[in-house]
Parts: structure tokens; C-alpha cells; sequence
């Protein structure tokens, strides 16, 4: 009797159990695998639409050809797409400002009040701490300098930006300071005239790194970043704009410091063609194409004579006090003097002991710190400068590529 009961109080707890459970099992279990479905839907949509895109495909077999580079494998990113140029045969000259392709050289100028609409700082480091016009490009060419600088990092090499975007106004700065430090003839193997130099499209940078100082001169291209940078720069879309062999195509003498963003598709076609610009557009240079500008004919290209001439030395010993205010000292004093100036102090004497880093004493300065600084310098030569660029690229000594 009692295992009667016993038995039936079971048999109502499985069936209550089943009556519960079974529907929590089948409604789980539906939801797992919905669940599963649209998570592998989702991951299936995403490749298709990555794997199945030809273009994609042959971009991310070259790249993977491409990562065997001096200094070991490289990241490149290839997102974004773009057709592969197989030949110059039917390409026409490409100067329009906004192009990515466009061609600037000492024949073909910019407008002068041409401005790209789309300037932003790159996040990469510079060689200044502080905001300047000169660390803006384009936004297409800064992103790919990001990658560029990213892709040198993960090989072990530190590149630093120093000099990028510049107006026509900033380049004639640069230009008429050049010559008037330089000389014209040295000036225009590394200086563009203003209006004919590529910085004013913001596609173009001048680079350098930790060991050489971040000067651009020829120890950059001595580095181990700039090796690197040579082999690797087009897979970012960058080329060396004026290369040691093209130096009579392009008119300026190797610059291994100044790249140029054109694309990885043009880029990529200029390297393995060992192309420059001008002979991937069949532009021929004028006989006196490298020595164009002259002092004659400074105002043929705009330039106001008045500002490369070399201005007068300067004493570069002590300044002495001032003695214009002072009246020419009289016997006896008049009756109604003139009004005196203040009595002059003496020179103020230095009142402690040198200490162990002295003040330079003579104007001469050169300072290899980046610093940034307003003061105006004095060559060894007695020639006035006024900094325009950061400690490490002028200097008043050197030229401002
Ligand atoms: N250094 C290059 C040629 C420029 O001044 O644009
Ligand atoms: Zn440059």
C-alpha cells in the first residue's frame, strides 16, 4: 500500500519535471543555435565580401610576396583598393592641384594661392613638440604616412617627420633666405622656386631620424631607416621624389629625405620600373631646366630682388652702448639745457663668476637641439638669418630643402 503511493508520488514528479524541463530544453536549444547561426552568417558575410573581391585578392597576394624586405616582415595594410597601372603608354601630363598623380617640377607650377582643402596633421611623431603649418598634409597622404612610419617601427626603425605642407608664401620665405644664404646656384639643386614646389600640394614630406640629428642632408641617406625607406616606401604609396639617378629629369640634385604620396598603384609602377615622375609622364625638360632662375630674371618667377639680396654685415663684436641720444658734450652747461636723455648706465657688468656652461658669448650659434627659437642668428660668414625652419635643417649655415 505504502509503495504504492511511493511509486505514484514519483511517477507525478518526473512527469511534472518533464512538463517543466522539456520546454526549457527546446526553447534553449533553439536559441542556441539561431544564436550560432547569425554569428556565423555575420563572420561568413564579412569574408565573402573581403575574399571574394578580386582586386583584394591580387593586392594581398603581392603584399604577402612584398614582406620579405630587408629587416623582416612588415604589416601592410591593403584596404584600399586600387586598379594596377601595367604601362605608360596613353597617360597624359596630370597637373591639376587636387590630383593625388599630380606632377609639380621646375616647369610645371601650382597656382599661387592653391591651398588643399584637406590639410591635417598627421598622427605621427615630428621632430617639433608644437603645432606648425609645416606638419600638415593631405588627409589621404597623412594616413598613409601613418602606415609608412608604422610599418618602419615594426622593422625597428624611427622615422620623424619634419617638414611637410607649405604655402606659396612659406616657400617664397624659404626660397629668397635660401638664396640669400646659399647663393642661387646652390639654392636651386634643393630649393623649388615658390609655386613650383611639391610641398604646396601636402602630398610631400621631408623625413629624417633620431641618429642623423633629424637633418635633412645627405647623412640621412646613409641610415639604415633610409635603406629601408627606399625598398619599402611605394608599398605605402610613397616615392623618393628626386632619386640620385634622375637628378636631370627632375632638376634637383638626391634628396633621400623628401617622399612623395602618389598612390600605391603609381608608387608600386615607379619602383619596379625605377621610374621617376617626369619619365612616367614623357615630360622633357628644357635645356636650362635645372638653372632656370637667375638673378636677371628673379621677377619672371616673381620674386621681388629686393628679397635675396644679402643684407648688410652686422659688427659682430659687443654691442657698444647706444650714443646717438647723447648731446655732443658742451664746455659749459647752457641755461636751458636741452632735455637729457636718461644718464646712461654703464654696460652691466657681469656680476657672478662664469659658471661651468657659459652663455655663448659670440653671435655665432650653433645649436643642435630641436628648440624652437625666434632669435636671429649671425653666420660665421656675418650673415643675418632668421630661423625659418627648426634647429637641425638651417642654422643659417645650411640650406632649407
Ligand atoms: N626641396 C624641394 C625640391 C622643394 O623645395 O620643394
Ligand atoms: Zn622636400
Amino acid at each position: 500500500m505504502q509503495n504504492r503511493r511511493k511509486k505514484a508520488r514519483r511517477m507525478k514528479l518526473l512527469r511534472r519535471i518533464f512538463l517543466v524541463g522539456l520546454p526549457i530544453v527546446v526553447v534553449g536549444s533553439m536559441g542556441y543555435f539561431s544564436l550560432k547561426q547569425l554569428l556565423g552568417a555575420s563572420e561568413s558575410t564579412a569574408s565573402s565580401q573581403f575574399y571574394n573581391n578580386p582586386s583584394y585578392q591580387e593586392e594581398a597576394s603581392e603584399d604577402d610576396d612584398n614582406n620579405s624586405i630587408p629587416g623582416g616582415k612588415t604589416t601592410v595594410d591593403t584596404g584600399d583598393l586600387e586598379e594596377e597601372i601595367t604601362n605608360n603608354d596613353n597617360v597624359t601630363l596630370d597637373t591639376t592641384p587636387e590630383s593625388i598623380t599630380v606632377i609639380v617640377n621646375k616647369e610645371l607650377r601650382l597656382p599661387s594661392d592653391y591651398i588643399p582643402s584637406d590639410l591635417l596633421v598627421p598622427d605621427v611623431e615630428y621632430s617639433i613638440t608644437y603645432y606648425d603649418e609645416k606638419k600638415l598634409m593631405r588627409k589621404e597622404a597623412g594616413e598613409a604616412l601613418k602606415k609608412l612610419f608604422d610599418g618602419a617601427e615594426e622593422n625597428g626603425y624611427i622615422l620623424c617627420g619634419v617638414s611637410a605642407y607649405r604655402s606659396y608664401d612659406r616657400q617664397y620665405q624659404i626660397f629668397t633666405n635660401n638664396v640669400k644664404t646659399q647663393g642661387m646656384e646652390h639654392t636651386t639643386k634643393y630649393s623649388a622656386i615658390p609655386g613650383y614646389s611639391e610641398h604646396q600640394t601636402g602630398l610631400a614630406i621631408d623625413i629624417s631620424t633620431k641618429s642623423v640629428n633629424y637633418r635633412l642632408d645627405a647623412s640621412f641617406g646613409e641610415t639604415p631607416e633610409y635603406e629601408w625607406l627606399k625598398t619599402n616606401a611605394h608599398l605605402y604609396g610613397f616615392i623618393i621624389r628626386y632619386p640620385d639617378d634622375k637628378t636631370a629629369m627632375t632638376g634637383y640634385s638626391f634628396e633621400p629625405w623628401h617622399i612623395r604620396y602618389v598612390g600605391k598603384a603609381l608608387a608600386k609602377y615607379l619602383y619596379e620600373n625605377n621610374m621617376c615622375l617626369e619619365e612616367y609622364y614623357k615630360f622633357t625638360p628644357s635645356e636650362d631646366y635645372s638653372q632656370a632662375i637667375s638673378y636677371d630674371n628673379l621677377e619672371d618667377y616673381g620674386i621681388n630682388p629686393d628679397d635675396v639680396k644679402v643684407p648688410t654685415r652686422i659688427p659682430t663684436k659687443k654691442p657698444t652702448p647706444t650714443p646717438s641720444l647723447t648731446p655732443t658734450p658742451t664746455e659749459e652747461p647752457t641755461d636751458t639745457p636741452e632735455p637729457t636723455p636718461t644718464p646712461t648706465k654703464k654696460p652691466a657688468k657681469p656680476t657672478k663668476e662664469p659658471t661651468q656652461t657659459p652663455e655663448p658669448t659670440e653671435e655665432v650659434t650653433v645649436t643642435p637641439e630641436i628648440t624652437p627659437t625666434d632669435t636671429v642668428t649671425v653666420t660665421p660668414t656675418g650673415e643675418v638669418v632668421t630661423p625659418t625652419e627648426e634647429p637641425g635643417t638651417d642654422g643659417g649655415t645650411e640650406i632649407i630643402p
